[in-house]
């Protein structure tokens, strides 16, 4: 089967899809079932929940058992940078069907598997595999004997289950209960209006070891027993897993201090249990300990659906992982020269941990409305000004929200980032075009009436309690690079075959349930019809709310209204580009024009074009014709620096004249990266010498965020002003591929830095991931080591589309140009 669309084809899906959506929308039932459910809790190891408000909450914590003073430290539950992790993450995951994770937890002796997978497409429930094993570096706790490399280690593993709104969950059989706890399976039964009656199921099996003691104790509570503790508690405090743990705990060790003092109490793995005590309530702890390497399911069963057994949930995680890695070699097989299969098991990795990463979260968030008039910013020192309006504390919990979006990093970003998810939808575009409409279509639905989206989704107390207070507010006059109309352009990119779109919109990257086919080009433009009005009213938001002054200060160009200044400026940073400490005009004027608000605002106005004729939309394509046009020329009437020979920032200086600031680096790069450099652009030459120069830009690593010869090289904070970004060298690597494939003075030198750049870029993160076990926020461009955020495969996992993308070094490839 060929990549592209026949007409043929594109007819019979276009049936498929209208038969499948029976409502206005266009995301069809089926679709949504096999989406419900998921490991929507990213910011925890394992917490599987639907993707539905006020419903039900799962997660996972675990702790070696064999001392008193580390088991506190040593519990797992939320992603942590600093628990000594050995690496952790999906190895295998499609958010349709499910995925294989491990965590290679060295504190704890313990290499913990955590399958997820879904039966009959979602509705029959899910099942979760939960397999320890005792991992042959296991350090021995002083007094503990070890035989048989981790043997004897001993694990206490506690399963939670939290009830929002009005549902109910409550253990079978609780009040035939016994002290000593559950020696069969485990079940729950469940109810709530979403999902309806439901059972989860916690298996028990033979081949598991437990430990034992001589101690009194234990008569009454054998350790091959699961025990279940019901608690009520605030719903605002059910993500608190750990804390309601161990304030449980804290009961049943209390009363063993009471009955056998400090001096005579059981050993660790008995102190640390839970009591028995299953019942009415909206949080359910349930606890097993194992000596040795363990293993145990969760099943979760809809009434509806037949109720399913270990067997089926072992056929289920064989046959999930072995799709995956069919399917996988069709969309993201990485080309020469990286054919090795460390490369494809890396890639793998780094693809499961973002698409394994989305979550869905609902909850109120903090925004200041005053729309303080020092919020415009126009006047000399403006920025003290919004300081003291946002010292007013105007803001207020507005909501709920939700979203349905990735993550930038499961320790550290748990929450949806406006300017990163553009570049994390464009490895799941690839393989199922539908969930990244979904994904979109929840981001424009946060937007308000003004067209304004928050550049941060802080939503609900557990997102809150991530972020320090005063980084919670939103202000609705902040923008963010709008990286979603990169989406959008590539799924336009997709439907119409565009070469070096990577994989063409295939049966692969469709989504298919049941056999049926869920992003057609017709379903494709049935959704942007429904979305049409949301994206105008966010360009419009730009235009309205960023615009830069031309007029004040005589500045000639093309257009004299296209010109644009980031909102939310200080001297030291501009959080809102993105690009929060790079250089910029000092100090900060209302005069300024910004080169990268710039360029978006010329990728945002050429795509909101394109929709608009995709549409058919006539009236509304020329105008946006004519403001993609004026962005065009103004780029280079505006921002490009004939001494410098570089794009740089404007600003006016102290005889009110427009000058440039130029701080070679991405900045500079931006009309290149955003596609406003065309390939017969008089300027390419220029860039690409910028980019090319080892004294500048380009280093083993891959390029440089700010050039060597910058005076503010390296220097501060030190965070967009030396190391090495994946997002923005995605962007260049794109952009030299596509200067590669048409014919012009550019093209043979942009094939060779391509080729150059992209193997700088894979070896530098694969280097590091082998090194740590970890992709990371940006690397080092002296020394190429990960640097910053740890379990970064947000942005850094577009690693996996460069490793998919053509290899033009080889002769094959110089003779195909
Ligand atoms: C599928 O889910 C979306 C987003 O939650 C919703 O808007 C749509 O109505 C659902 N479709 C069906 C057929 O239920």
């Amino acid at each position: 089967m060929g990549n592209l669309w026949s007409f043929g084809a594109l007819l019979v899906a276009g049936l498929a899809a209208v038969a499948a959506a029976d409502d206005s929308s266009v995301f069809s039932k089926a679709s949504n079932d096999s989406l419900l459910w998921g490991p929507y809790r990213p910011n925890l190891y394992f917490g599987v929940r639907p993707r539905l408000p006020k419903s039900v909450l799962t997660g996972l914590l675990w702790s070696r058992v064999e001392d008193f003073v580390s088991v506190q430290g040593n519990t797992r539950y939320t992603c942590e940078q600093h628990e000594g992790m050995a690496g952790y993450g999906w190895d295998a995951y499609d958010a349709r069907t499910g995925g294989v994770q491990v965590v290679h937890d060295k504190g704890n002796g313990l290499d913990l598997e955590t399958s997820f997978v879904k039966f009959d497409e979602g509705r029959g429930g899910w099942g979760a595999r939960i397999k320890g094993t005792p991992r042959d570096d296991v350090e021995p706790v002083p007094n503990v004997q070890y035989a048989n490399g981790g043997d004897n280690l001993k694990t206490a593993v506690w399963f939670t289950v939290g009830a929002e709104g009005l549902g109910s969950v409550q253990p079978q059989d609780a009040e035939a209960a016994e002290e000593s706890g559950y020696t069969e399976d485990v079940i729950l039964d469940g109810q709530t209006s979403d999902l309806g009656d439901f059972k989860i199921t916690i298996t028990e099996s033979k081949e598991n070891s437990h430990p034992t003691t001589s101690h009194p104790s234990y008569q009454n509570k054998p350790l091959d027993h699961t025990f279940v503790h019901s608690i009520q508690t605030p719903e605002e405090a059910l993500w608190q897993a750990k804390a309601l743990l161990f304030s449980s705990m804290k009961s049943s060790i209390d009363e063993y201090i009471e009955e056998y003092t400090q001096e005579k109490m059981p050993p660790p793995w008995q102190t640390y249990t839970i009591q028995n005590l299953p019942g009415q309530g909206n949080f359910h702890m349930i606890q097993k300990v194992f000596e040795g390497p363990f293993e145990f399911d969760i099943l979760f069963t809809p009434a509806s659906s037949t109720p399913k057994k270990s067997e089926d949930l072992t056929n289920a995680i064989k046959a999930v992982t072995k799709s995956f890695d069919e399917k996988y070699l069709e969309v993201h097989k990485p080309l020469a020269p990286f054919k090795d299969n460390k490369y494809l098991g890396f890639s793998k990795s780094l693809f499961s941990n973002l698409y394994g990463g989305i979550g869905y979260f609902y909850g109120d968030q903090v925004i200041d409305r005053s729309y303080a008039p020092e919020y415009e910013e126009e006047n000399e020192g403006f920025w003290q000004e919004a300081e003291e309006a946002r010292g007013r504390n105007q803001q207020k919990l507005e909501g709920p929200y939700e979203l349905y979006t990735s993550i930038p990093s499961r320790p550290f970003f748990p929450r949806g980032f406006l300017w990163d998810e553009g570049f994390h939808l464009l490895p799941i575009l690839d393989w199922d075009a539908e969930v990244v409409m979904q994904i979109l279509s929840s981001w424009f639905n946060t937007m308000d009436e003004d067209g304004w989206i928050p550049r941060e989704q802080i939503l609900g107390h557990e997102a809150r309690s991530k972020v320090p207070q005063e980084f919670q507010v939103q202000y609705p006059h902040y923008a963010n690079p709008p990286t979603l109309f990169m989406v959008i352009e590539a799924l336009l990119d997709k439907i119409e075959g565009k070469a070096g779109s990577g994989a063409a919109l295939s049966q692969q990257t469709l989504g298919n349930i049941a056999g049926n086919v869920l992003a057609t080009p017709d379903s494709v433009k049935a959704w942007l019809k429904q979305l049409y009005p949301l994206l105008q009213r966010n360009f419009d938001w730009y235009r309205r709310t960023q615009w830069g002054d031309l007029k004040c200060y005589d500045r000639e160009a093309f257009s004299s209204k296209e010109a644009y200044r980031w909102r939310g400026r200080t001297p030291r940073h501009i959080l809102t580009s993105g690009l929060d400490d790079y250089p910029r005009a000092q100090p900060p004027h209302p005069g300024e024009l910004h080169v990268d608000l710039m360029s978006w605002m010329g990728l945002m106005s050429r795509n909101i074009h394109r929709v608009a004729s995709f549409l058919g939309e006539s009236d509304d394509e020329a105008k946006y014709a004519k403001i993609a046009e004026a962005i065009r020329r103004n780029v280079d009437d505006l921002h490009w620096s004939k001494e410098h020979k570089t794009y740089c920032d404007a600003t006016v200086d102290d005889y009110e004249e427009s000058v440039h600031v130029c701080h070679k680096g991405y900045i500079s790069l931006f009309p290149f990266m955003s596609g406003l450099v065309a390939s017969d652009n008089p300027h390419l030459k220029d860039v690409l010498d910028l980019i090319g120069d080892e004294d500048e830009l380009w280093s083993p690593h891959g390029i440089r965020s700010l050039s060597r010869q910058d005076e503010l090289y390296g220097t501060d904070e030190n965070y967009w002003r030396s190391p090495v970004w994946m997002n923005m060298n995605y962007l260049i690597i794109k952009e030299l591929y596509n200067i590669a494939q048409q014919p012009g003075a550019q093209q043979k030198r942009a094939a060779t830095m391509y080729s150059a750049l992209r193997k700088n870029l894979v070896d530098t993160v694969y280097n590091s991931f082998q090194e740590t076990g970890f992709a990371w926020e940006q690397y080092n461009p002296e020394t190429g080591a990960g640097q910053r955020t740890q379990h970064f495969t947000g942005w850094t996992s577009l690693i996996v589309k460069i490793m998919a993308m053509p290899d033009l070094s080889g002769k094959k490839g110089h003779d195909e140009l």
